[in-house]
Order: structure tokens, then sequence, then C-alpha cells
């Protein structure tokens, strides 16, 4: 394989990167969302800088085995590893409480602790989604906070019924309030944008019920602006990346 001359490569620019990530939400096939991932990174791998920063983002080459345990991120486990670069600095300049959302026909109680909802590695495109629970100050962060998301997967199916609880799990937030998973884009479902269920839970804390959309999704163009978050490509990984932080409303 010949090395990329950096005077001749193709450095996206971060329009061309939003251009991507908005043709993976209209999304037509993986392939091309693939395809796109690639080119970044091989222009990255040939010295373009600038880009999106998604921070680090498995690329699978650490991927679980398939028989891992399904246990992760559960009330015993270690602090996340959020690197600190892209770790959030707070919900939204004006301080909203995080909007309620409906619960939706979908949820299952009891889902494996876990930090990768992708637990049997299913066709996608990549998404990590991270972020940190606040008090309503939106300054203070709620530590241990259970989070609980699920969603369809990348053809819009939710898995109601099997043991794998597939795209389902639970996770604690570290005691700075931050968690992180990792999942991929779900998929539309008529009549609804692309979304991830969410409940979040804390002590002294409203029970919230919510889901998570994505700003370049058209179809989330009605849904408050709390709900929807930006996404970023990491250009080492060809992954998307999405920041959603949480405000609890206190009893
Ligand atoms: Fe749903």
């Amino acid at each position: 394989m010949s090395a990329i001359d950096p005077a001749e490569a193709y450095c996206p620019t971060e329009e061309t990167m939003r251009d991507w990530i908005k043709h993976s939400l209209l999304r037509l096939t993986r392939r091309q969302f693939v395809a796109g991932g690639t080119a970044a990174t091989a222009a990255l791998a040939a010295g373009c800088s600038g880009g999106t920063d998604g921070g680090a983002l498995p690329d699978g080459s650490d991927a679980p085995p398939p028989d891992a345990p399904l246990l992760d991120g559960g009330p015993d486990a270690p602090p996340i590893d959020v690197p600190p670069d892209t770790a959030p600095d707070g919900p939204t300049p004006e301080c909203l409480e995080t909007d309620v959302d409906q619960l939706g026909p979908y949820y299952r109680a009891d889902a494996p602790f876990r930090t990768d909802l992708n637990i049997t590695h299913a066709a996608g495109v990549p998404l990590v989604i991270r972020g940190q629970v606040f008090g309503p100050d939106c300054v203070t962060p709620i530590a241990r906070a259970l989070l609980d998301p699920w969603q369809a997967d990348d053809d819009g199916i939710y898995d109601n019924a099997t043991a794998a609880f597939e795209f389902r799990g639970r996770l604690y937030a570290d005691d700075a309030g931050r968690y992180e998973f990792r999942t991929v884009l779900p998929g539309y479902y008529v009549p609804r944008p692309r979304h991830v269920h969410l409940k979040v839970d804390a002590p002294g804390y409203v029970s919230l019920t919510t889901q998570i959309y994505f700003t370049d999704d058209p179809q989330s163009a009605g849904v408050p602006r709390t709900l929807r978050i930006p996404l970023t490509m990491d250009i080492a990984t060809g992954g998307l990346v999405g920041v959603f932080n949480v405000v609890l409303v206190a009893v």
C-alpha cells in the first residue's frame, strides 16, 4: 500500500464532515457512511488537521467477544474513564431542565448492567453517547445516577423478547455524574425520528423519562431542544459521538 502524500490528500472541512453525518442520519446504506469515514480516516493519516474532536471511541478492535459477560457498568463498577478533554462542561447555557418525553410501548425493566448496548455486534453506524447528570442548578453533578437507555436497532426494530436485551442496558454515572455508553445509530420506524429512550433516576430527584434526538435528523425538527444533540464524527474510527447532558428536578 502506498503512502498518501499530504500535499495531495483530501482534507475534509467542518462543513464536509457535517454533510457526512447528515447523510448518515438520512442514511441510505451503511456502506456510504463507511466510505465517508474511510475518506476522513485517510485524510487524517495523511496529515490533515482540524476536523471534529469526538474523543476516544472504541473501534471494534477491542470489542468484547460474543461470550463476554453482560454485566458491565453496575453499581460496583469502577468509575468511567471519560477523557478529560471531552468531558461536558454544562447542560445548556440557559440551564434548562431536561424535558420529559413519552416512555413508549417498548420499555423493558431490569435490563442488564452494561455500557455497550450492541451486545451481539449487530450492524449499524457506531455511536457513543456520553454526558453528565446535573442537579437543577446545572452545576452540581449527581453522583451515581442510574441511567437506563433503550432503542431500536439499525433497522428500526426493538428487541422486545430475547434474553440478550439487545440495545438495552443500565449503567451508573460516576462520582462526577459522568456516563458513557456505546451503541449504533438507531434506525427509523414509522412515524418516529431517530431516537434513544432514556430513564434517569437518582435519590432526591424526580425520576426522568425522556428521549435523545439528533439535530441533523430532519424528522426531529419539532422536538424540544434540550433533547436534540449534534453528532460529530470521530475521524479516527469513523464512528459518531454525541453529548447529552441531563438536568434533573429536585423532589
Ligand atoms: Fe421508540
